[in-house]
């Protein structure tokens, strides 16, 4: 009999990383239950190209009732949950000044909280199946000087401190859980608050001296979700082009 197809949760994967990450997932093999604030249809088209299984569900993963939708989704469609890709995130660039508590809180539901709820929502599928992979996407900004980001290193710090502690608690399950840090990159959302000449000149202080695409860390992602990485866990890998050193 031919073993199961693994499935992935991504959220955020609608554009940008979580996109790129969707279909890279696709291209091993693996079905995809994509969880986004938008609709995910190019997304979904690209990764039945390599005859996988796209499901779309549009939902705030900050909010504990969507996150309890996807669990349900999960059971009814495919039964299982291989892989949680943690990667939607916002990055609102605003001074200290300016940042209020509604905001502060905000970016920490949606970067941080979510991770959270996303794990308590996949984690009884993922330990039925014996094995699982989690990736927390952070970010490569909590080692650089960049203002107005206080709220989102805060938030960024917080993924690599929850990731090495959630190793901790699931490993026994064949579970590994750990974190890749991209960094500024001309996605749909990276565009959006830094100008191309911004990130441009960035990328000359990265050892690799290219601007980074939405690409460029799927290579990463897929090592971590996949089996070779077994006996890597709690860990943080920044795809960074060589920037910020751990
Ligand atoms: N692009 C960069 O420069 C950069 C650098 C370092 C880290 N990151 C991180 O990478 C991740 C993805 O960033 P991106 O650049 O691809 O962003 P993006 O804005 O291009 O895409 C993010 C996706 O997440 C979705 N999303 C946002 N809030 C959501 C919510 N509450 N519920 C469900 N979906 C939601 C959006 O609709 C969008 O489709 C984020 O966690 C971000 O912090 C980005």
């Amino acid at each position: 009999m031919p073993e199961a197809r693994r499935v992935a949760v991504v959220t955020g994967g609608a554009q940008g990383f979580g996109r790129s990450i969707s279909v890279g997932l696709a291209g091993t093999g693996v079905d995809i239950l994509v969880v986004d604030l938008i609709e995910a249809k190019e997304t979904a088209s690209e990764v039945e190209t390599y005859g996988g299984r796209a499901v779309s569900l549009v939902a705030d993963v900050a909010d504990p009732g969507s996150t309890e939708r996807v669990a349900a989704l999960l059971q009814q469609e495919f039964g299982r949950c291989d892989i949680l890709v943690n990667n939607a995130g916002i990055y609102p660039n605003v001074g200290i000044d300016e940042v209020d508590f509604e905001l502060w809180r905000r970016v920490h539901a949606i970067n941080l909280d979510s991770q959270f709820l996303m794990v308590k929502a996949v984690l009884p599928l993922m330990k039925q199946g014996g094995w699982g992979r989690i990736v927390n996407i952070t970010s490569n900004s909590i080692g650089l000087v960049i203002p107005g980001l206080a709220h989102y290193m805060s938030s960024k710090a917080g993924v690599i401190g929850f990731t090495r502690g959630l190793a901790n608690d699931v490993a026994e399950h064949g579970i590994t859980v750990n974190a890749v840090g991209p960094t500024a990159s001309k996605t749909p959302g990276g565009l959006a608050i830094i100008d191309e000449e911004h990130i441009d000149a960035l990328a000359q202080a990265q050892a690799i001296k290219r601007p980074g695409t939405a690409e460029d860390v799927v290579g990463t992602v897929l090592f971590l979700a996949g089996d070779s990485s077994g006996w890597v866990t709690g860990q943080t890998i920044m795809a960074d082009g060589g920037l910020v050193r751990l």
